[in-house]
């Protein structure tokens, strides 16, 4: 499934996490504990109500243009797909942080990708997000991680309004 500015979800799709989503963060976050980094799942599945609500807090706080860099629109979010979540913390230095490296290097091992990478900004439609991982399946998760290409370049999609 891909949910991104061009792919939407209709309002009452509202399944919680799926397809094995959360049994794979909880298998990610066991093996990190063991090496002594802490992860938490910060922000997960968001109903369409819930996204528009912390959607159109951005708009009110930055104005539209700068908040759908950084927020999806109700309808838009990946989080609305029950296949996407928020590790540890919303701020860019997560990334040089240990448990941000730690998650950058192994999370496709567990199924997942850092969906809005560095550099790619202006093909997913979204600031750089060492936080939000997506997940995709080990074998997917592979591929993609293998290839050093964001999701909308390795299906050949765009994600645009
Ligand atoms: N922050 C991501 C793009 C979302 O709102 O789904
Ligand atoms: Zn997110």
């Amino acid at each position: 499934m891909i949910v991104n500015k061009t792919y939407t979800l209709p309002a009452d799709y509202a399944p919680g996490f799926t397809g094995g989503t959360y049994k794979a963060f909880q298998v990610m976050q066991a093996d990190a504990t063991k090496q002594g980094i802490h992860l938490e799942i910060i922000s997960g599945f968001r109903s369409y109500e819930t996204q528009r609500n912390t959607y159109n807090g951005w708009v009110n706080r930055y104005g539209k243009e700068y908040a759908d860099t950084i927020s999806a629109r109700p309808g838009h979010s990946e989080h609305q797909s029950g296949l996407a979540m928020d590790v540890n913390s919303l701020k860019f230095a997560f990334a040089e942080t240990k448990e941000g490296r730690w998650l950058a290097e192994n999370c496709w091992k567990y199924g997942f990708v850092i969906r809005y990478p560095e550099g790619k900004e202006d093909i997913t439609g979204y600031q750089y997000e060492p936080w939000h991982i997506r997940y995709l399946g080990k074998e997917l998760a592979k591929k993609v991680y293998d290839s050093g290409l964001c999701l909308e370049e390795y299906f050949g999609i765009t994600s645009q309004y």
